[in-house]
């Protein structure tokens, strides 16, 4: 099925740098927040209609320690993601949520909860990923 990816470095980035050092990252590289209760990534997606859809973001946790964070959508809480370890900053996994969005603009944003800050944030897919639905990718 389709689905369109929103590279972080492209997001608003609150508290945070664009860096590459870690390999694997889609785009031109991945956004590594501050260690601190606040920095967010805010990506604003496009949806063609209203409905339920999947985002994952894809990130990695190099720490020993989960890096949480809260869900907003449209500015209403949706959830609080963990971002569990990956084992190694250069290890990309994908945490993923279903989100009702509106058709048109929607404002996707994570927030570090912690101390840890974000995990580092690589993009947000919004869709199901190729190969998962019926319709031709
Ligand atoms: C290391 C790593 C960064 C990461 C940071 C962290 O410095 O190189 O990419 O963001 O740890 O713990 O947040
Ligand atoms: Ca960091």
């Amino acid at each position: 099925a389709a689905s369109v990816v929103y590279e972080a470095e492209n997001a608003a980035i609150v508290n945070g740098v664009v860096e590459s050092e870690h390999a694997g990252y889609s785009g031109t590289g991945f956004v590594n927040s501050a260690n601190a209760v606040g920095p967010a990534v805010e990506f604003t997606v496009q949806a063609e209609a209203a409905g339920s859809t999947d985002l994952a973001f894809r990130y990695a946790n190099g720490g020993t320690a989960a890096r949480p964070a809260t869900l907003t959508v449209n500015g209403a809480t949706h959830s609080t993601p963990r971002f569990a370890a990956t084992g190694a900053w250069t290890t990309w996994s994908n945490e993923t949520v279903s989100a009702t969005l509106n058709a048109g603009a929607n404002v996707i944003r994570i927030t570090a909860t912690t101390s840890g800050g974000l995990a580092n944030i690589d993009a947000l897919t919004v869709g199901a990923p190729p190969g998962d639905g019926p319709i031709a990718d």
